[in-house]
């Protein structure tokens, strides 16, 4: 299926698109934690591909991609965080993602990377970790399809989020909008039911979520409940 983001799928407030981050996931079985999110209605599936230098921390593979595509036909994600995301684009000879999302400060010529991502097949996202500015990348906004916001200093799941979160997003939106520029606007590490409608109203349009979806228990009624917040 070719990913559409939610700017194309709707206007930029007018749809919040969900994604399950399977780093919180049961490990033991993530083809039926797959299966699980898709039914409980989210909208795509986010893979944190770690290096234990970028981050303190290992998560996904290429092989995991592969490997759970069988379980459903939603987008899938990669988010690298890891230190040398161009060496890794030119290695991996098989990415089954529909969009890869890079970290900002792992990236020498920006420009370069998005058009490796391409070459591949992929749309592009741009990760902003909590001491990147989005004012000092808003020259990239034209080239990229998804801003990601990350709540959290990156490597786990389960950490709160960072007070300035909501308020980077509204830049974004404000910067996105005096622009004309169609991206969709992300946020990533620390969201759950309580902090999306403000998430939501600073111009997120795109909750990527992890332990508030899979270690709740009751994930149905927490994609309800966000979904709610914009939808009569
Ligand atoms: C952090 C990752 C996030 C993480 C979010 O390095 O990029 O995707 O899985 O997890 P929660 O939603 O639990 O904060
Ligand atoms: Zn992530």
């Amino acid at each position: 299926m070719p990913y559409r983001s939610a700017f194309e799928r709707s206007g930029p407030v007018e749809v919040i698109e969900i994604s399950a981050s399977l780093l919180a996931a049961d490990y033991a079985r993530l083809g039926q934690e797959v299966k699980r999110a898709e039914s409980a209605g989210v909208d795509s599936f986010h893979f944190d591909m770690m290096d234990g230098h970028y981050v303190p921390n290992l998560a996904f593979t290429p092989q995991h991609l592969t490997a759970l595509r069988q379980y459903t036909r939603l987008p899938f994600y990669a988010h690298l965080e890891l230190a040398n995301p161009d060496e890794v684009l030119s290695k991996f000879a098989v990415l089954d993602a529909d969009m890869v999302i890079v970290q900002k400060d792992t990236l020498p010529d920006p420009e370069k990377t998005f058009e490796k991502i391409r070459a591949r097949g992929c749309k592009v996202g741009l990760g902003l970790s909590p001491v990147d500015s989005v004012e000092d990348c808003a020259s990239y906004f034209s080239q990229i399809d998804l801003l990601l916001i990350l709540g959290v200093f990156p490597g786990f799941g389960g950490q709160t989020m960072q007070p300035n979160t909501i308020e980077k997003i509204a830049v974004a939106r404000k910067i996105s909008a005096d622009m004309n520029a169609r991206i969709t606007l992300a946020v990533d590490g620390g969201v759950n039911h309580k902090n999306s409608g403000g998430l939501i109203n600073a111009g997120a349009n795109c909750l990527i979520m992890g332990s508030a979806l899979f270690q709740e228990g009751r994930m149905k009624q927490v994609i309800k409940q966000i979904r709610g917040l914009i939808e009569p």
